[in-house]
Order: structure tokens, then sequence, then C-alpha cells
């Protein structure tokens, strides 16, 4: 079912393999937390291929292949590489399949996860491609309300912020379409999500409702998605400057939905004062943590090693 994958857009995944990796995911959180200790990537290698600035989705796959026994090399930044003298992806995607075992790769430009897969032998994890898809951010944001509301149906979910440029926000709106929850997208006009996200998620038969302001819908939602704006898709810096700041939650605007599970994929600029972080609303540096079981769970699966934990990693799948 997982073996030799490719994770490049949630879409590519139905509600019982999401479930499927959520469990899974669930079983790592203890050799995640290093509490367990077990290593069936023991000799495999993950390539890190980061083509634009990261902290927690480089940092907890490597943390989650390091936990795993596997190890990683990668860069951070395409400046030392090859790419500085004119290499093209396609190219160096084919060198790292030839160094590694996985790859996970994140590029400003949308469509190039599934540009790499094509030549990549090995499996490729879209680590987030431009303004496209962010999966396994998704899977993460998925395992948490799953773990705070204890079910992903029946849910309410808000999602705050830059809907235009937020890849993640892309991901998580079409996974939720596999579950029964209402959307409620929140966001200044000029940052709309896309037409075709929104007709995806109406196609899917999910209800979705689209606003400018967060103060109606608050009263009606269990989960508040936060995301910052997006500045480095911008195309003109002073229109990023003129809606910068148009959203900040704070202490005063939840404190009455103590019930409220508040997340952000992070990094948070000013979108969330930090006087929320204390508040038991709050649930993105858990989140942030949940990374790491999750991408461990993938991982293994990918590259077929997740017997060895205990999971049945299904039949090959054809590439
Ligand atoms: C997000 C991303 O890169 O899309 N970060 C992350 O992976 N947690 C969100 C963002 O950059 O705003």
């Amino acid at each position: 079912m997982f073996n030799g994958r490719d994770v490049i857009s949630i879409s590519d995944f139905d509600r019982n393999e999401i479930e499927r990796i959520l469990d899974f995911s669930e079983r790592m959180v203890p050799v995640a937390k290093g509490d367990r200790y077990a290593d069936p990537l023991k000799g495999k290698i993950l390539a890190t291929l980061f083509f634009e600035p990261s902290t927690r989705t480089r940092l907890s796959f490597e943390s989650a292949m390091n936990r795993l026994g596997g190890r990683v090399l990668g860069f951070a930044e395409p400046k030392g590489t090859s790419l500085a003298k004119g290499e093209t992806l396609a190219d160096t995607v084919r060198m790292a399949a030839a160094y590694s075992d996985v790859i996970v790769l994140r590029h400003p430009r949308e469509g190039s996860a599934r540009l790499a897969a094509k030549y990549s032998e090995k499996p490729v994890i879209n680590g987030g491609d431009g303004a496209g898809q962010h999966p396994t951010q998704t899977l993460l944001d998925l395992f948490t309300i799953r773990q705070d509301k204890g079910k992903l149906d029946g849910l309410n979910v808000a999602i705050l912020g830059d809907l235009k440029y937020g890849r993640t926000v892309h991901s998580l709106s079409m996974a939720l379409t596999n579950f029964d929850t209402k959307i409620h997208l929140v966001s200044p006009k000029e940052l709309r999500a896309p037409r075709e996200v929104v007709n995806h998620l109406k196609e899917r038969g999910t209800e979705v409702s689209e606003v400018a302001d967060l103060e109606g819908v608050l009263d009606q939602v269990d989960v508040l998605y936060v995301t910052r704006i997006q500045k480095e898709r911008f195309p003109d810096p002073m229109e990023y400057q003129r809606i910068a700041g148009m959203y900040r939650v704070d202490e005063e605007l939840i404190s009455p939905y103590p019930d409220l599970t508040i997340m952000h994929p992070l990094p948070r600029v000013n979108e969330i004062a930090p006087d929320v972080d204390i508040l038991p609303q709050a649930r993105y540096f858990n989140q942030a943590f949940n990374g790491v079981p999750v991408r461990m769970a993938l991982l293994a699966l990918v590259t077929g090693m997740a017997e060895a934990l205990g999971e049945e990693a299904g039949e090959e799948v054809a590439r």
C-alpha cells in the first residue's frame, strides 16, 4: 500500500490510508520522544533537498530518521550545490536518488515535487512546493486535531490568514473533505483561497463558507487554524505591507472559547500574540512536535520498513 510510494499531494491519499498513517504515527510517539528505542531504518539514508527556508519540516524529518536508526544527508539552501552552476532540478534529484533511499524536497516552484518524483527511482516526499501542497504538514495537523478532539468527523474548522499562497491551507482543506467537517475560510478578499481549491472542496461535498471576519465564526468552530501571510510569495512588497497585521489572535479574543483548539503550522510572525501561548487552547507547539512521529511513520512506510515496527507494510506499489 505504501512501500515505494511518493508523497506529493494529500489528495493522492484516501481516508482509509490517512487513518492508517495516523494510527501508525500514534504508535511512534514513544520512539519520537526517545522513551522507546527502535532502529528499523538502520542503514537507510534520507536526502533532504531544501531550496527554501525551513526549521520544523527539515529538523523533524531529520529527527524522525535519526530516531529510527537511519542517517541523513542533504542541504538546507542550494547555494553550496551545483544548482549554483546551473544544474537542473531533474539532475539534482537523480543524484540524490543515487545517494539515498528516500528524498524530501522543498522547493519554491509549484509542481516541483511531482516533477522530482518523475526523475527519482526512490520515493519523493513533498516538503512544500511553492504555494502548492504540504502533505506531511497536513498529516501532522490531522494527527493533532484527532489527538485534541478525539475525532476528525463532526468538526467545524476555521482556517485563517493567507489562504491564497498558504500551501498548508490547500493541503489541509483538501484532506478535511475525507471527513465530515465544515470548513470556514477566513481571509481578506485579496488572499482568498484559489477558486480551484474551493471548487474541489465543494465537489467533494464539503460545506465551505468564505468570510473576511473572524469574530462571526469563532462561536461556531472547534478548531482555529491560523496561518502566516506568505510574504515571500507576494509579487508586490507594498501589497504585503498593506495586508500584514490585518489579523491578530490574542488572549482577549479567544478567552470566551475555552474549548477551541488553536493551531498554526508555524513560523508565527505576529498573527498570534505571545500571550496565547500559555493558554490551554494553544496547541501549536505540540503540533510541531507531532511532526516527528508522523514523519517517522511515513519514512518507515515508504521505505518498506514498517513491518519491523509491527506495521504491516502492505503490497508493493507499482511506480
Ligand atoms: C509552513 C510552510 O513552509 O508552508 N511551515 C511549515 O512547514 N511548518 C508554513 C509557513 O511557512 O507559513
